[in-house]
């Protein structure tokens, strides 16, 4: 077994609640939502900004849930610019009033990022399950364009929305942001038991990467795209985190540290709190953290593959829930696995069929 180099990880995900008025199909929290009660503290909060710039930490993205349902949000940008981090927002734009976009921004909230069901009112709705969450998104862009804070748009697409692509783009442009994700649903929790409504069809999936690949020609310099392909239609693994325990920590709201948002699937590992442990205890010795770092966990067909540096042997979540053994190769990987495989658990959708919200199971809201 070779020794694994560990390298410092670049960014941490602070999910500092899992309440939110949406209702997301997609959601990336788990289906076991943490209660507000359990939450740590503003205080908690500062000293795990502060451990995460020590370990070398450079920027932190802080999110939820919705992270404006927390109170104290004004005083948590501020702990995490006082450490020196780069503050990204993700958020909803929810629950956010110009008053308090100008507090954060006061605070040190250097980008934000917000998400957008649809560029159709009633798509926004199916999704959002909340009336005008599409208005009420649109004008929180304008005010934060208005601040001249730079933003993303974070679009999650499936098969509900994934044809009106072209107007989410040029709505992104109209919007003023820099960047645009183009994220397609990852079926892990929430998207799992919504997998039916929402896996798109083969033929959208091409058409998406043809429709990502000319909007990336066309406005290069104006518009940076990232985006994320249908991962059920791709030939090999997404390098999902940018590999286990390499660059990204989240700390979930109960200071719980995983390497990934479905890490809790994993039942075998336990996952050590911030309450307990340094961050950089956790992030250097915990088990959880080194169970999937190099190559030694890996089955040989990942071992000696040329992709091994790519993809870091894609998703443990997904190869535990597909295959049943988190240590198996990413059953999107036509390496190793019959495309069948994948395709076969997923009852492909039929194109054209409408989804109501009688179909969908909707996350709570907290
Ligand atoms: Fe957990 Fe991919 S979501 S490793």
């Amino acid at each position: 077994m070779s020794q694994v180099t560990i390298p410092a990880p670049q960014v941490l995900l602070a999910e500092v609640t899992h309440r939110c008025p949406l209702q997301c199909p997609y959601c990336s929290n788990p289906t076991e939502l943490i209660k507000k009660d359990t939450e740590i503290s503003t205080t908690d909060w500062g000293r795990v900004f502060a451990e995460a710039a020590d370990l070398g930490v450079l920027q932190v993205s802080i999110s939820g849930g919705e992270p404006a349902a927390r109170r104290d949000l004004t005083e948590l940008i501020r702990a995490a610019r006082d450490a020196d981090l780069y503050v990204n927002l993700i958020t909803s734009g929810i629950g956010l009033t110009q008053g308090r976009l100008d507090d954060l921004v006061e605070a040190g909230c250097d980008h934000i990022q917000l998400s957008l069901q649809d560029v159709d009112s009633d798509g926004a709705k199916l999704i959002s399950n909340m009336d005008k969450s599409l208005e009420r998104k649109l004008d929180f862009a304008r005010w934060v364009r208005e601040r001249s804070v730079p933003l993303t748009v974070n679009a999650v697409m499936h098969r509900l929305n994934l044809d009106r692509l072209p107007e989410i783009i040029e709505l992104a442009l109209e919007l003023g942001a820099r960047r645009l994700e183009v994220a397609n649903v990852q079926y892990h929790g929430w998207a799992a038991l919504n997998k039916q409504v929402l896996m798109p069809t083969q033929e959208q999936s091409s058409r998406t990467n043809q429709i990502v690949a000319e909007a990336r020609e066309s406005l290069n310099g104006r518009l940076l795209i990232d985006y994320v392909p249908v991962d059920h239609y791709a030939e090999y693994p997404k390098s999902c985190m940018n590999g286990w325990g390499r660059v990204a920590l989240i700390v979930a709201p109960d200071g719980s540290v995983l390497p990934c948002h479905n890490a809790t699937t994993l039942k075998h590992l336990s996952f050590p709190n911030v309450r307990d442990q340094s961050l950089t205890a956790i992030w250097y010795e915990s088990s959880a953290f080194n169970a999937y770092r190099g190559d030694s966990w890996m089955p040989e067909i990942c071992r000696s593959c040329d992709r091994k540096e790519i993809d870091f042997g894609g998703c443990r979540c997904q190869a535990l829930a597909i295959l049943g053994d988190a240590s198996a190769a990413d059953p999107v990987c036509s390496r190793a696995h019959p495309h069948s495989l994948v395709i076969a658990t997923d009852e492909s959708p039929q194109a054209g069929e409408v989804a109501t919200s009688e179909q969908i199971t909707y996350r709570p809201n907290s």
